[in-house]
């Protein structure tokens, strides 16, 4: 291939792959959660959990306990900081978000 044509190349893909990002766009709600869990949900830091990929029940659960106070112990008290908020729709659409994250 050329240069010119692997150019191309390269830029039709990232074109697709912005669009592909423009169309999941992330939900509001998920926006204080980036800064520790990642947007994809696979942290940089080293105490907080991977939730990318993880089943959908499973993170509607966790959510709800923090929510509730009913999960506690390691650091369920700075979860429940971020959750303490959110009504029902809001965590299930982002339990779904990360759950579907790859
Ligand atoms: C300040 C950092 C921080 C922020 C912000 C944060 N989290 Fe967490 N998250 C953690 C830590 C630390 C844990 C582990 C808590 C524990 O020990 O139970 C956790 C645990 C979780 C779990 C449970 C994972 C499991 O394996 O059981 C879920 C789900 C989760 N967070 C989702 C979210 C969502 C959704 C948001 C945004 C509303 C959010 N987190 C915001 C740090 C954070």
């Amino acid at each position: 291939m050329s240069a010119r044509r692997f150019l191309a190349a390269a830029l039709a893909a990232g074109a697709v792959a912005l669009h592909a990002q423009a169309q999941d766009a992330i939900p509001p709600a998920a926006a204080p959660c980036i800064s520790c869990h990642s947007v994809d949900g696979r942290p940089l830091l080293a105490d907080v959990p991977i939730i990318a990929g993880q089943p959908l029940a499973y993170l509607v659960r966790a959510l709800t306990s923090y929510r509730d106070g009913s999960r506690t112990g390691g650091q369920a008290l700075v979860m429940q900081q971020f959750v303490k908020d959110l009504d029902d729709r809001q965590i299930a659409t982002l339990a779904r978000w990360f759950s579907e994250a790859r």
